[in-house]
């Protein structure tokens, strides 16, 4: 094997027109998008990609094929925006809902294999938020592959990469972006497998990395959704956009947090309390369980707040199927029959599943425009683009989904932008043409900063390190926030993210070494904590998933506008905002102006 030696690491160089990092949904699609238009693409990821987290999505992704009644893209936009809670960029949201049409064709031919109608039409359910004429009458919208949507996306698309001959480095943990005068030239990523270090150098790196639901301590996302991508932008001196918008999913399992689909109730499964009442249908009385998420889980918690929770702790309530019937249960929601079997020992078919709101995702992320680049607030301009840098999906935060995002719009986020990630490469960026050179010294930093955490010899393993970070964030900045519990949070998160100096690494190898790379990732998770509690702490007022007790209401006025968060290396937060974006990209749909937000 060739390489470059640097202390004990063996470097090996690399050149693409185009890295992408992570190998979800929207890792891949960049990626075969990429690949298709001829540039020379490589996705470095540290999991094999078809066990990425997109793989764990259940009810469906949305566009307005009308397959199953009225439908149109512009009833999406309206609702995505009301989902939203008017945080969401409405050029964005347009171009989200009109191109999620032909994105859900383009996937059917690529052979992924939705449920289907009589007619033999793609299945479509519903899920919360999703009307027909601007809210007047529910929609379904959520094109399913049974309750294993992601699943058949990921296989679908790795698929596609391959046959368009991207080039896979997988189990290769990204370490730190080579950031040359403002610009992005590429990567440095350590082998999991060889313990070698790898230089990436393109014209292009995307960022695919998902969220970072680690940094709580109940989750519905995999133990590797730790915010790697944010934690390079982060260290880059690039800020996060909206953080403080964290969505709790209303039914995860209580005890196990393991996800439950808003399908269930789009099927026709509803919440119960401890009088056996419907109780959504007080908070909602339209919409009822299929209002948006953070309606849903505020009331949930609600009722537990006030004495009607069930169980000896009467700390959380009933999710009900059992009057579906097998044939429908088995045949559109057969993973989440297994779910409660597996995590709550309950027969579907026979009783209700015991459910809590639960962190399931972050509205929040790196800042982009509605092409994936990165933007941030520069000399006065909101909307700078950083060169030689992309953000999609989870990571990024371009903002389609503002303050709350609708269920299925994630799916989507990944495919639509993913595609138009790579519609603006094949533009910008000329297919094996020139990669800008890096300093030594860029990639020398890198390395050292992998090498003093490596061999780290403080006094706190990581175990407790991020014990600590994820207890603080589950108490402190939960779904009701109050000055006084972000005050707390900042104080004990703050604390987390300085005694990260003080960390004990056990295994200092550099081959398969779990040890050192939870390690990397509580690092990336702790910028993430401290920029969503700063955020969160700020944010004077209640909206989307933003909940302030003691600022209950949306104050369009003052608050209409997306926050960036800066980190630094003692902790120091130090916060701006840009505005939202308030036009649309066509005239075949005006603005959205805000109005109450009820369902
Ligand atoms: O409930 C669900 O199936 C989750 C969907 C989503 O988060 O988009």
């Amino acid at each position: 094997m060739k390489g470059e030696i640097y202390k004990d690491y063996r470097i090996i160089e690399h050149q693409y027109d185009v890295v992408v990092v992570g190998a979800g949904g929207a890792g891949l699609r960049a990626t075969l998008g990429m690949a298709e238009k001829g540039l020379k693409t490589a996705c470095v990821t540290k999991v094999f990609p078809t066990r990425s987290h997109t793989v764990a999505a259940q009810g469906g992704i949305s566009a307005a094929l009308g397959n199953m009644g009225e439908d149109d893209w512009r009833y999406h936009m309206y609702d995505t925006v009301k989902g939203s809670d008017w945080l969401g960029d409405q050029d964005a949201i347009e171009y989200l809902c009109r191109e999620a049409i032909p994105a859900i064709i383009e996937l059917e031919h690529y052979g992924m294999p939705f449920s289907r109608t009589k007619e033999g039409k793609i299945y479509q359910r519903s899920l919360g938020g999703m009307t027909a004429h601007y809210g007047k009458v529910p929609a379904q919208r959520a094109c399913a592959a049974a309750d294993r949507t992601g699943h058949a996306m990921l296989h679908t698309l790795y698929q596609q990469a391959l046959k368009h001959q991207a080039e896979f480095f997988i189990e290769y943990f990204a370490l730190d972006l080579m950031m040359v005068e403002g610009e992005c030239r590429g990567v440095v990523a350590w082998d999991l497998a060889e313990g070698t270090m790898h230089v990436f150098r393109s014209q292009m790196v995307v960022l695919a990395t998902g969220g970072y639901g680690r940094a709580y301590f109940s989750a519905t996302s995999a133990h590797t959704c730790t915010g790697d991508g944010n934690g390079m932008v982060a260290r880059a001196g690039l800020p996060l956009q909206d953080m403080e918008f964290v969505q709790f999913h209303p039914t995860g399992i209580y005890g196990s947090g393991c996800l439950i689909t808003e399908g269930v109730r789009g099927e026709g499964g509803f919440l119960t309390n401890a009088n056996g009442e419907r109780f959504m249908e007080r908070y909602a009385p339209n919409a009822k369980d299929l209002a948006s998420r953070d309606v849903v889980s505020r009331s949930m918690l609600i009722e537990i707040r006030e004495g009607r929770g069930v169980g000896p702790l009467k700390d959380h309530v009933y999710l009900h199927l059992e009057h579906l019937g097998s044939d429908i249960i088995f045949d559109r929601l057969p993973t989440i029959a297994e779910s409660a079997q597996t995590f709550a020992g309950v027969d579907v078919t026979k009783a209700p599943i015991p459910v809590i709101p639960t962190v399931h995702y972050n509205m929040g992320g790196i800042p982009t425009n509605y092409y994936g680049e990165v933007v941030t607030l520069k000399e006065g301009n909101p909307d700078y683009v950083v060169s030689g840098l992309m953000a999609l999906g989870e990571a990024g935060c371009v903002s389609v989904h503002g303050a709350n995002r609708l269920g299925s719009n994630s799916l989507l986020d990944l495919i639509v932008f993913g595609r138009a990630a790579a519609n603006r490469c094949a533009e910008i960026l000329t297919p094996h043409g020139h990669v800008a050179e890096v300093p030594k010294a860029v990639i020398m930093t890198i390395l050292d900063r992998f090498d003093q955490i490596r061999h780290a010899n403080g006094e706190i393993p990581t175990a407790k390190l991020r014990d600590k970070m994820q207890r603080a964030m589950q108490k402190d900045v939960a779904v009701f926030r109050t000055k006084e519990t972000l005050k707390e949070g900042l104080e004990s998160v703050k604390d987390a993210y300085l005694a990260f100096k003080n960390i004990k690494v056990f295994d200092r190898s550099l081959i398969w070494n779990s040890d050192l790379v939870e390690t990397l990732e509580l690092a990336n998770l702790l910028a993430c904590s401290m920029t969503t509690v700063a955020s969160a702490y700020n944010r004077q007022e209640s909206r989307g998933a933003h909940a302030r007790e003691d600022f209950p209401l949306r104050d369009d006025v003052t608050w209409m506008k997306h926050t960036l968060a800066w980190v630094n290396s003692e902790g120091d937060v130090k916060i701006d905002y840009r505005p939202v974006h308030t036009y649309t990209l066509t005239d075949e749909i005006a603005y959205i102006p805000p109005e109450e937000r009820s369902y």
